[in-house]
Formats: structure tokens, C-alpha cells, sequence
């Protein structure tokens, strides 16, 4: 193939260089375009066709269901990684040494302390307040008692920056749910691994020891790590994008957080445990929810379904429902909201509907289930879905900025009204 595309406008003909990627996926590069056209755009809503960036972080190719965190496959990780390795080498592009990954962690206990002034700030919120509300702003609200951590240019404040929140990230986690469920907000423990931390500041009781069971912590250990980064996607790009104009790490990823909690996005996992736990209450009839879910003058969606890239199956989804299987199993859990999640994936899979829109269960239709079993309630989950993600918003803002991006700025093609006067008030 010829590493030139040509586009023809009128009479006139222009060249563009083609860029391949390592798994060789082709782009054509654009840079020069306005310049060269004298100010032509293009238009992509959605950014469907538009890549914003090269990235050395995640790989994921839709057709074929594959997806790799620095070329480490995402079933293998899972299996043999923990989600602090896994976000080590999503950070910094290797897998880390024993060494390095103790460094790593002790780095990050040691920054764990979160202000106790934050907890004014939580007070402030009244107990009905979304989990992911109160989390994008507590997220901002940790710039202003770091403010080292806003101009962040060397790689040794990034990195500062980094331990930082992934230290204290969790605590704002445990204390959003805390707080809402009228528990003290109380601390983990340096000497537990980061997952067994995150989940005894998030269930200790006041009045007892904590005791970690391990079937828990493996799955949550699995869940973050298949949730850690998805490259270019909304909350990912928005980190990008905000980052880009040098605002701090932590306000980026608050903007994060806040794209992350639509329904369309994170907020999916919620949205689909709901919408099981209807179809329960209507009484289990999932034929009646895939006619809605087909129906154009219906704004239902299966939720917990479909993908903008995974047009196959999402690879993510398989792991998760045989990891939900095993949870309700070891936890003896029966839940019927897994019969009516099986069935209705089965009715999809064979729907002529779903076949044809290549519409599978995405990653978010079967974690809702081990998070309930789990003890989670179901405000938290896309907020367990921000915890996993962290680590590959951090590897993106860094890659970004190390990359000296410039700032984000898209154009438009402006379709209003023409120079018209001003009218005069007593004139409209
Ligand atoms: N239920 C029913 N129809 C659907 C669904 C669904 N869940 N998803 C897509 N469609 C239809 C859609 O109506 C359209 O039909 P038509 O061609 O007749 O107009 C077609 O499939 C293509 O859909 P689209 O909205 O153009 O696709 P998209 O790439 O813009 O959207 C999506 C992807 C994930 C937003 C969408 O599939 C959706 O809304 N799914 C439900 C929400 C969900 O589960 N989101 C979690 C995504 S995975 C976690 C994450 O990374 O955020």
C-alpha cells in the first residue's frame, strides 16, 4: 500500500502522509490539512473516525475482541497480575520488578493521608448526593490542599503526583460510601496489599475486626484490573483534553469522574442492575424488555449492551461472567438477577436485532452482580468503576504531557445565522 492518501477538493489535489501503527492499523495524518486548503475541516461527531493521538498504552481491536495493556493480554493479566502491578505498567510501560513494585506501593501508603479538612467538605453534601458527584468534587477539592501538585512538569513531581492520588483515591472511595451508609470515616491499614486495603476501609465495622475474605479480594483484584484502561474513550479523552491545557492532575481527573458517571459510559453498571432488578419486580419477563429495547419510539436500551469498539464480543465481559459465576458460588450467593442477566443474553445473542447491530454484552453487564454480592451497593458501582480506572487515566495524562501535546482544541463547522443587527429591545 502507498503510504500517501490523496484527497481531491474541486480541482485541486493534496497529499496527506499515512501513519501505521505497530498493530498495524493506518491513519492518515491530517495536521497540515487547514493549512494546505486554506481552511478546510473535517467533521466526525462522536469522533467515530477520528484518532486524537498516537498511544503507546492499550491496545484493542473490536473485530476480533482483542484487548492489551502494553502488549500484555488482558486474560492473561487478569489471571496472573495484581492491579497494582497492572497499573505500574500502565504508568510507566514495563511490568515492575519486585523491587520496584515494593517501592512503588510503599510510595503510595506513604501518601495516603488524606487532609481531615476533606471531611467538612463531605459533611457539606446532604446523604442523598450521588457517590460519583461527590467523588469528582472531592477529587478537585484535593488540588487545593496539594497545590504541589498542579504544575507538574518534571517526571519526579508527575511521579509524586501519581503515588499521590493513587494513595489517597482510595480513601475518597471508602469515605464517599462510608459517609452515605453513617460510618466512621476511619483508615486502612499500611501493612494490608492495596486491594485488601481498599476493601477494609470500605467495610469495617466500628464495633468489630475486619476479616478479608480472599475470594473477595481476588475478584475485586480482577474487576479493577479489567477496568484499568480502554484507550481513547469519553472519560479517558476528557482527562487528555482537560490535562492538556496544564490544568493539575487531579482536576483532570475529576472531569474524568464526571464523564465516567453517564449511563452511556461507566454509569452502565448501575443502569443495568436496575434495569434486571425492574424486570424482576415486572416479573422476570425479559421478552417484553427486548421489544423495548427494539423499539424505536421506546427510549429503552439494554443496557449492559453494545460497544462503539467491540463489535464482536467484549473480551472483558467473558472474563467477568465466569468471575461472577465463581463469586455467588464461593459466597453461596443465589441471586436471581444472574438467571434473568444469562437469559436475557441469550435471547440477544440469538435476536436478529442484536446479531445485526453486532450488539454483545459489554463489560459492565455482569460486574453490577459480583459488586452486589460483594456487599456493594449499587450508587458505588461506577465509582468502583473509577477506581479500577484510575490507573489508565494517570498512564494517558502522563503519556500527554510527557508527549507535549498541544491543548485540545477541536473546530466546528459553524451552520447559524449570517452578520445580522442588532434589534433594539422595544423592536423584537
Ligand atoms: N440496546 C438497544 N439498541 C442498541 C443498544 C442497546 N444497548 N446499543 C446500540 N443500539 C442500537 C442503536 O439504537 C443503533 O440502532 P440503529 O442503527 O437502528 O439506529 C445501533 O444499535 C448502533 O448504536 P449507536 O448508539 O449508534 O452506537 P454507539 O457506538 O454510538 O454507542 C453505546 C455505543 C455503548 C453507547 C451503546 O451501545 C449503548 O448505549 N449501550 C448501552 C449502554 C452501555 O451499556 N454502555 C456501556 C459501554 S461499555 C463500558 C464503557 O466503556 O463505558
Amino acid at each position: 500500500m502507498s503510504d500517501i492518501a490523496k484527497l481531491q477538493i474541486g480541482d485541486n489535489q493534496y497529499e496527506f502522509p499515512l501513519i501505521t501503527g505497530t498493530e498495524n492499523e493506518v491513519a492518515i495524518d491530517i495536521k497540515t490539512l487547514r493549512g494546505a486548503t486554506g481552511g478546510v475541516t473535517t467533521i466526525d461527531p462522536g469522533y467515530k473516525n477520528t484518532g486524537s493521538c498516537q498511544s503507546a498504552i492499550t491496545f484493542l481491536n473490536g473485530e476480533e475482541g482483542i484487548l492489551r495493556y502494553r502488549g500484555y493480554s488482558i486474560e492473561e493479566l487478569a489471571e496472573k497480575a495484581d492491579f497494582l502491578e497492572v497499573a505500574y505498567a500502565l504508568i510507566f510501560g514495563e511490568l515492575p520488578t519486585k523491587e520496584q513494585l515494593e517501592k512503588f506501593h510503599s510510595d503510595i501508603k506513604d501518601k495516603s493521608i488524606v487532609d481531615d479538612d476533606i471531611k467538612k467538605i463531605i459533611d457539606a453534601f446532604p446523604k442523598n448526593a450521588h457517590p460519583m458527584g461527590v467523588l469528582s468534587s472531592l477529587t478537585s477539592a484535593l488540588t487545593a490542599f496539594n497545590p504541589s501538585s498542579v504544575n507538574v512538569d518534571s517526571e519526579e513531581d508527575m511521579y509524586n503526583s501519581v503515588v499521590k492520588i493513587l494513595g489517597k483515591f482510595p480513601v475518597l472511595v471508602a469515605w464517599t460510601m462510608r459517609k452515605k451508609q453513617g460510618l466512621p470515616l476511619n483508615y486502612g491499614s499500611k501493612s494490608l496489599g492495596y486491594v485488601e486495603n481498599v476493601l477494609k476501609m470500605m467495610f469495617e465495622q466500628p464495633n468489630e475486626e475486619y476479616v478479608q475474605n480472599e475470594v473477595l479480594v481476588n475478584a475485586l483484584d480482577k474487576l479493577l484490573i479489567l477496568h484499568a484502561d480502554h484507550e481513547q474513550n469519553c472519560s479517558t479523552s476528557t482527562v487528555r483534553i482537560v490535562g492538556s491545557s496544564h490544568a493539575g492532575l487531579f482536576a483532570s481527573l475529576s472531569a474524568g469522574i464526571s464523564a465516567l458517571w453517564g449511563p452511556l459510559h461507566g454509569g452502565a453498571n448501575q443502569a443495568v442492575l436496575e434495569m434486571l432488578e425492574a424486570i424482576k419486580e415486572d416479573g422476570g419477563d425479559t421478552k417484553k424488555y427486548m421489544a423495548k429495547a427494539k423499539d424505536k419510539n421506546d427510549p429503552f436500551r439494554l443496557m449492559g449492551f453494545g460497544h462503539r469498539v467491540y463489535k464482536n464480543f467484549d473480551p472483558r465481559a467473558k472474563i467477568i461472567k465466569v468471575a461472577a459465576d465463581e463469586v455467588l458460588k464461593e459466597l453461596g450467593v443465589n441471586d436471581p438477577i444472574l438467571d434473568i442477566a444469562k437469559g436475557l443474553e441469550q435471547e440477544a445473542l440469538n435476536d436478529e436485532y442484536f446479531v445485526k447491530r453486532k450488539l454483545y454484552p459489554n463489560v459492565d453487564f455482569y460486574s453490577g452482580i459480583i459488586y452486589r454480592a460483594m456487599g456493594i451497593p449499587v450508587e458505588m458501582f461506577t465509582v468502583m468503576f473509577a477506581l479500577g480506572r484510575l490507573p489508565g487515566w494517570i498512564a494517558q495524562w502522563r503519556e500527554m504531557r510527557l508527549g507535549k501535546e498541544p491543548i485540545g482544541r477541536p473546530r466546528q463547522v459553524y451552520t447559524g445565522e449570517n452578520y445580522r443587527a442588532f434589534k433594539d429591545i422595544s423592536n423584537r
